[in-house]
């Protein structure tokens, strides 16, 4: 159920999203989706996990109608997204956060850049100022504030895009890949800023780590279609489940979950609170949030 209300608020009557039968093939013939159904409820917190080429990435292209599908197939914040003229809307409410940080971010300050959408939403001068300053705080970037983002590591870039995606005060978050590029205390953070929000959460990893600290449901794409929707303490625990689908860590990685290396018997519990044992932000970074 969705925790917050308000005009423009979603109410509880329709799912967050709904995907009904979707397919989808690229121009040059690649089947990328196939027969794929799945419905998010609001204030759901849902891994979408899978190998490379599975199909992830394409889906949250279909979610904000970057990729168009069929009439009906495709309902998202309650909106049939191959309605087009409901993009504006359905873009305002649901924000995508892409794996490459780079496709967005165009202006020449992190502050423009954040301030960009809060602009367009009419806002006034000190709404949009007061804004930028709590979202960057929010994903440790306040430091950032007034550097080009172009010059930024690819770290700082991600926190950097998520922070405008917040500024949208968005309904639904979709993020790909979020903690790729970033440091362990980069992806403490991460987590601990994304626990706490009332957003509905489609979070696209291969951060086994991330979706047991983040989300009790897991959805596990191959060859474009879902293979698994399951509980994810129960994925977890499953290691057969996990290299059947490419998702147990490989070739003498340490595991980031369930304490696997390949060729190695799982243990038998997943490792939800990975995250919360880890040490406390450095004193260095505390100091920099605070700037
Ligand atoms: N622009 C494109 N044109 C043709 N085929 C594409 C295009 N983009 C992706 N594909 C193909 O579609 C399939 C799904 O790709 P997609 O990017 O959705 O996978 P993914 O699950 O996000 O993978 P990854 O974990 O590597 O990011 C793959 O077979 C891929 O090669
Ligand atoms: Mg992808």
């Amino acid at each position: 159920m969705n925790r917050r209300s308000g005009p423009g608020r979603l109410t509880s009557d329709e799912p967050a999203i709904e995907i009904r039968d979707l397919d989808f093939r690229y121009p040059d013939g690649t089947t990328a989706l196939l027969g794929v159904s799945m419905t998010v409820h609001h204030g759901e917190s849902v891994a979408l996990l899978g190998g490379n080429g599975a199909g992830k990435t394409t889906l949250a292209l279909h979610l904000n109608g970057l990729l168009t599908p069929l009439p009906d197939r495709l309902r998202v914040v309650g909106l049939d997204v191959a309605d087009g003229s409901n993009l504006a809307e359905l873009r305002r409410r649901l924000q995508v956060v892409f794996a490459n940080p780079d496709d967005q971010l165009f202006m020449p300050t992190v502050r423009e850049d954040v301030a960009f959408g809060p602009r367009n939403l009419g806002l006034g001068r000190n709404d949009v100022a007061d804004r930028v300053k709590g979202v960057l705080a929010a994903v440790g970037a306040a430091h950032l504030i007034d550097r080009p983002p172009h010059r930024l590591s690819t770290g700082e870039k991600r926190r950097v895009a998520l922070a405008t995606s917040l500024a949208m005060d968005p309904d639904l978050l979709v993020l790909d890949e979020p903690s790729a590029g970033l440091d362990p205390g980069g992806r403490r953070q991460l987590v601990e800023l994304l626990r706490p929000l009332a957003q509905t959460r489609l979070i696209i990893t291969h951060d086994l780590a991330l979706a047991a600290a983040l989300c009790p449901r897991s959805v596990v794409m191959e060859d474009g279609r879902i293979v698994a929707d399951m509980a994810t303490e129960t994925l977890l625990s499953n290691g057969e489940l996990l290299e059947h689908h490419d998702l147990a860590p490989g070739l003498g990685e340490p595991s980031t979950a369930t304490g696997t290396r390949l060729g190695q018997q799982p243990v038998s519990h997943p490792d939800p609170g990975h995250y919360d044992r880890e040490p406390p932000l450095s004193a260095e970074r505390a100091a920099r949030q605070g700037e």
